[in-house]
């Protein structure tokens, strides 16, 4: 079984760095296949944590070689600056790879993003600010530039030059900006040149060839399947292709290596930014949880919007990714509650909908009908098995893992990496 997807189930925030950090020590290769650095994974070892945006979690583990992937985008800053505060701290990065098909975000992305995002006053998405959506459009547009780009100068300014010609016209008449020159943004990605040569390689090769000896690879989502380009709730969405299918495209491996489709899920909901969320609380039973659950984001600070588990979003995503297992994640924050709502389908102006509405006006206007289950005040931080949980706990999760589909094959319940309970091994 040696290709393992990782991904987000809701909008984010799931505990997916979490998840590839558990199988660290049963992995060969982790590699991210889509997004940037707008994710933000907080992964804790012993008293260690550490905050990654850009680098997939696996760098943590001694023996794993880390992979960025031709679905990434990549700020190059970022990168390196990652790089180093890991290094600071005694973490082996020399064995990254860099995909030389990876696009690069570049200062007129991340200017484009603030300004595209202001220009949108109501209406905005509420994105990371951080280029990313700018990156993937000029991606599609074909007027990126990328990782391979800067190892030869003459074809990086033809570059830089088309994908400036219409953009500067839109930053100075549209935008009221300055206009970007080339030679700026030529010298500045020049300048990242020299450090980036080692790192970068022909990455589906590599794991291919990997794949092909056994080894066992690790593909990590970023981001969510409710934020996914495609089957997410677009507009409100990120830019990239954040769900299983992304991991073939985004990696450069065929779909019928992807063997285990791992599914992260809150045992409650959170998301950043706009856009609908049927079981979102804005009480003070939201303002426990969010407190309760430290639902601030890790790559911008903002609180996230919290609301109750909604199964029939789990189904979806379940058939969307074909999850084969689920990590049902933070189950002791809901310790404390007496009661705990589900929910279990959507009223939409009288009419009930038992999966997620197609429609994208439905899904605006749901909203959720609820179902209740005991909950427990027992601290179960330290459980380590399924039968160690308190009675209603496990009936909660029997519950879940009924109306999702899929079975929950390991439970979080603490931040830390050894607080986990394993009902099925995830590589074997
Ligand atoms: P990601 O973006 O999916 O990797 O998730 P984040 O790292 O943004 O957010 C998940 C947060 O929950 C992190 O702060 C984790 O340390 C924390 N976390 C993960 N699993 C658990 C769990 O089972 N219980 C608790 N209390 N915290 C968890
Ligand atoms: P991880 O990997 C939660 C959200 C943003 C915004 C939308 C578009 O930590 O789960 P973007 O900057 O990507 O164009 O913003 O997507 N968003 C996330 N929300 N977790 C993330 O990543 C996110 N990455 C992007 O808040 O609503
Ligand atoms: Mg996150």
């Amino acid at each position: 079984m040696p290709g393992i997807v990782i991904v987000g189930v809701q909008w984010g925030d799931e505990g997916k760095g979490k998840a590839t950090d558990l199988l660290g020590d049963r992995t060969d290769w982790v590699v991210k296949f889509n997004g940037g650095n707008n994710a933000g994974h907080t992964v804790v070892i012993g008293d260690e944590k550490y905050a990654l945006h850009l680098l997939p979690s696996g760098i943590l583990s001694p023996g794993v070689t880390p992979v960025i992937g031709n679905g990434v985008v990549i700020d190059p800053e970022v990168l390196f600056a990652e790089l180093d505060a890991l290094s600071a701290r005694g973490v082996d990065v020399s064995k990254l790879r860099v995909s030389a098909n990876a696009h690069l975000i570049t200062h007129y992305h991340r200017t484009l993003d603030k300004v595209t995002e202001r220009f949108l006053g109501k209406k905005q998405i509420g994105t990371t600010g951080r280029g990313i959506g700018p990156a993937y459009a000029d991606k599609i547009s074909r007027v990126g530039i990328r990782v391979q780009d800067l190892f030869d100068e003459s074809i990086l300014r033809q570059k830089v030059e088309g994908a400036l010609d219409q953009k500067n016209h839109l930053l100075v008449k549209v935008f009221n900006r300055r206009a970007i020159a080339v030679e700026e943004i030529v010298d500045e990605l020049l300048s990242y040149a020299e450090r980036l040569r080692p790192m970068v390689a022909d990455t589906g090769y590599l794991l291919d060839e990997a794949l092909q000896r056994g080894e066992v690879v690790v593909f990590e989502g970023g981001q969510a399947t409710m934020l996914d380009v495609d089957h997410g709730t677009y507009p409100y969405v990120t830019s990239s292709s954040a769900t299983a299918g992304g991991a073939a495209t985004g990696s450069g491996v065929g779909p019928n290596r992807l063997d285990r489709i791992v599914g992260i899920v809150k045992a409650y909901t959170t998301r950043v930014g706009a856009g609908p969320f049927p079981t979102e609380l804005f009480d003070e039973q939201g303002d426990w949880l969010r407190a309760k659950g430290f639902e601030f984001g890790t790559t911008t600070g903002r609180a996230r919007r919290v609301g109750w588990y909604d199964a029939p979003i789990t189904r979806y995503a379940t058939r969307i990714n074909g999850i084969t297992d689920l990590v049902l994640t933070k189950l002791d924050v809901l310790t404390g509650l007496e009661q705990i709502p589900v929910c279990v389908a959507y009223d939409v102006e009288g009419r009930r909908f038992d999966e997620v509405p197609v429609n994208q006006t439905d899904f605006h206007h749901a909203r959720p009908i609820l179902e209740h289950f005991p909950g427990w005040s027992e601290d179960i931080s330290g459980c380590r098995t399924f039968e160690d949980l308190p009675q209603t706990a496990q009936d909660y999760v029997l519950a879940l893992e009924r109306m999702s589909g899929t079975r929950i094959s390991v439970i979080g319940v603490g931040p830390s990496r050894d607080q986990v309970i394993v009902r099925h091994g995830l590589v074997d």
